[in-house]
């Protein structure tokens, strides 16, 4: 178990430049609805790029699809950036598997264990999924740009004291993190490489990292859309981070969004 000392902003802030100081406004709270909901409240009272809020526990954690993001007290890590990128609706779409290698690459710093990416934008650790990201956006009234992103990141650090419940125990898993320390360490870390990757956004900085950490290129996947099931070989990602698969009938397909599941090796 964690104790009250885990997350603390001056720490927090102390572990990064005064130039990271500057960008980075950071709010923590022992428990809220659900960080996304915080920063967009926060987002429509004009708060600034590069505010980021970070919860002990979220009572209504949000995940992708409508799904709950399971957010217990004290043994997740769950916190919120809010952006003001002068993208386009495409361009945002790459801010998610960035995020994915940002956090992929702070926490095998931390951790010393490979962090896998399970597309679209899981990470996995010893094939269990130990974060999710969820980004949402409002674009403007004339659809050309944004007017402000979220950024959603939930860490599985530790293992609940009774465990993940029944639906979650066999995919879910932790990085196994509960110093005090290492949990400060990996916020100033995370938001050291956001802001790296994300000021000077090229997406040939973390395209090859990221499909490095894909573990399923090359092997037999479920696709699972629209309540049914095919089976495919995971062949590629293109440079839009679409999955290339190759159905059974010998066709190409690619895949922009969607679940995949990896077949058992038997
Ligand atoms: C997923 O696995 O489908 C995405 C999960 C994203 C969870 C994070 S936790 C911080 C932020 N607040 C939320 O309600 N969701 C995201």
């Amino acid at each position: 178990m964690m104790n009250d000392k885990t997350l603390s902003k001056e720490t927090i802030l102390s572990l990064l430049t005064m130039e990271e100081n500057e960008i980075f406004d950071i709010h923590i709270f022992d428990c809220v609805s659900s960080t996304n909901d915080v920063v967009k409240e926060m987002a429509m009272q004009n708060m600034k790029e590069g505010t980021v809020v970070i919860a002990k526990e979220q009572t209504l954690g949000r995940g992708r699809k409508g799904r709950s993001f399971y957010s217990p007290a004290n043994t997740g890590l769950y916190m919120s950036i809010l952006l003001r990128p002068v993208f386009t609706p495409q361009e945002t779409t790459l801010l998610t598997p960035m995020t994915a290698v940002v956090v992929a690459e702070a926490l095998e710093e931390i951790c010393k264990k490979q962090i896998d990416i399970k597309w679209i934008n899981d990470l996995l650790l010893n094939g269990k999924k130990i974060c999710g990201i969820l980004t949402e956006a409002s674009i403007v009234s004339d659809g050309s740009g944004m007017e402000y992103v979220i950024i959603g990141i939930g860490i599985n650090l530790s293992d609940p004291q009774n465990g993940f419940p029944l639906e979650l125990s066999d995919i879910a898993g932790s990085v196994q993190i509960n110093s005090s320390e290492q949990i400060n360490q990996i916020v100033a870390l995370i938001l050291r490489k956001f802001k790296l990757y994300y000021l000077n956004f090229n997406k040939n900085d973390f395209f090859e990292k990221y499909k490095k950490r894909l573990f399923f290129l090359g092997k037999e996947i479920d696709i699972v859309s629209n309540n049914r099931v095919e089976s495919a070989t995971a062949v590629d990602i293109n440079d839009s981070f679409h999955l290339i698969v190759k159905m059974s009938d010998g066709t190409f397909r690619e895949l922009d969004s969607g679940e995949i599941s990896i077949k058992p090796l038997f």
